[in-house]
């Protein structure tokens, strides 16, 4: 079995692998990423798109940042609409801040050329990974490639695999609590040829379900559909999609969505999720490997970077002065923003979805929808979460 030294590994190659990787490089902290897709497979898997003012400040300081300068679409505000009408939620008034509109896999792909262009360790198509000892200072982690074993011997390792990945499930029974809950609804997303039919983002209450129209360029538009949680594509054709998009949407008479063939659909099931302590002994728990947000509020790339700036700092403490503070510190430290985070997921999936058979929630809906357009509070509310709350 050969062998390989490094300060932290990582297991998982998305967004909060990536920046934590890049972060240590960037503090002179060795580490390196084990992931089982392929490259190619991890640059092209469309998930988020929308980053908070803090997320895109410390993607520009790490230097990742020219490409999401130049072609991020920079966003103001957004609109939220029922009854048929629209709402802007002016962040720029209420804020001071924006958000940025870049693909997360444009992101992937910005952070895998810095790290292999800094001759940065990613080892794609890995197999059988494992995690052993890490109640102990030498964790080791194993993994097959071309079915050849190898080992990584390192000080700490990263979990960075996301919801369905092993380091989580690595822990001993019993040391980490679940807090879970899971929706009766889904989304339907689609990725079209089509230019956005908006500037911004529109958020849609209606009473045949939720609708969200979003954007990846000026010449695709990404749009989703409230459904059920295990809806069968086959009985969406193209057709029927623009239709309920249509219905959904609608809005102001000169309003039109525009439509265009569809490139990409998918059902994506809705959870919110967190497990306590995000850390166990030399594992640390970062991303989607420790928490899931609803997708409404657009926050699981951003939190998955929050929790690794955290670390990355907290690692680079420990290396420095050989103190833990800071890494014993960490789950506590992230599970604070982690939880205002899934209130506000929370918080905006209830308001925006259609809960089945009852009138009451209904109005109750509508009233909130009413409440957070007409008072400044509320409105300012919304987006300072967001926009993102400020990185402690
Ligand atoms: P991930 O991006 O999941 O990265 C984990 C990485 O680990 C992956 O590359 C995976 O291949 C790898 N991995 C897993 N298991 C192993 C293993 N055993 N060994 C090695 N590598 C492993 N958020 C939004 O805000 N808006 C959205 O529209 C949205 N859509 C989404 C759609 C889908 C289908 C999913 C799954 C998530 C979506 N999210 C969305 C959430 C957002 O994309 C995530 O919060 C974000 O990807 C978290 O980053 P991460 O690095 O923690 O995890
Ligand atoms: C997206 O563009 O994919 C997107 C935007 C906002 C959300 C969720 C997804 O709340």
């Amino acid at each position: 079995m050969s062998q390989i030294r490094t300060q932290v590994g990582i297991v998982g190659a998305g967004p909060a692998g990536l920046v934590l990787s890049h972060l240590l490089h960037l503090q002179g902290i060795d580490s390196v990423v084990l992931e089982n897709r392929s490259r190619q497979y991890c640059e092209e898997r469309i998930r988020a798109g929308v980053l908070e003012w803090g997320t895109v400040d410390l993607l520009v300081q790490m230097g990742v940042g020219d490409r999401l300068k130049r072609e991020g679409l920079v966003h103001h505000g957004i609109e939220l609409r029922f009854g048929g009408r629209g709402h802007r939620i002016d962040f720029k008034d209420l804020t001071g801040r924006a958000i940025t509109v870049y693909g997360q896999h444009e992101v992937v792909k910005d952070l895998i050329k810095a790290r292999l262009d800094a001759k940065g360790q990613i080892l794609f198509e890995v197999d059988a990974v494992s995690v052993h000892d890490f109640d102990t200072t030498s964790p080791r982690i194993r993994y097959t490639k071309a079915n050849e074993a190898h080992e990584i011997r390192c000080d700490f390792i990263a979990g960075c695999d996301g919801f369905h990945g092993i380091c989580r499930t690595s822990v001993p029974a019993g040391a980490l609590t679940v807090y879970e809950r899971i929706y009766p609804f889904g989304w339907l997303g689609i990725l079209a040829e089509a230019a956005p039919s908006s500037e911004e983002l529109i958020y849609a209450y209606h009473d045949r379900g939720f609708a969200l129209h979003s954007m990846r360029s000026p010449r695709i538009t990404r749009l989703y559909l409230q459904c059920s949680p295990d809806e069968d594509l086959a009985l969406w054709p193209d057709d029927r999609i623009w239709t309920e998009l249509q219905t959904r949407l609608a809005g102001d008479s000169d309003w039109q969505l525009t439509e265009g063939p569809i490139l990409q659909k998918g059902v994506t099931g809705m959870r919110s999720f967190v497990v306590e302590p995000m850390q166990y002994r030399r594992m640390f728990l970062a991303g989607d490997a420790a928490h899931i947000v609803p997708p409404t509020g657009a926050k699981g790339l951003n939190l998955a970077v929050a929790d690794v700036r955290v670390l990355a700092r907290a690692l680079e403490d420990f290396y420095a002065s050989g103190r833990t503070d800071l890494l014993d510190q960490y789950s506590a430290g992230c599970l604070r923003r982690v939880w205002r985070v899934q209130r506000f997921s929370w918080w905006m999936t209830s308001m925006l979805h259609r809960h089945e058979g009852n009138p009451f929630d209904e109005r109750r809906q509508l009233a909130e929808l009413d409440y957070v357009i007409s008072s400044r509070a509320a409105s300012q509310s919304l987006a300072e979460n967001y926009v993102g709350l400020p990185m402690d």
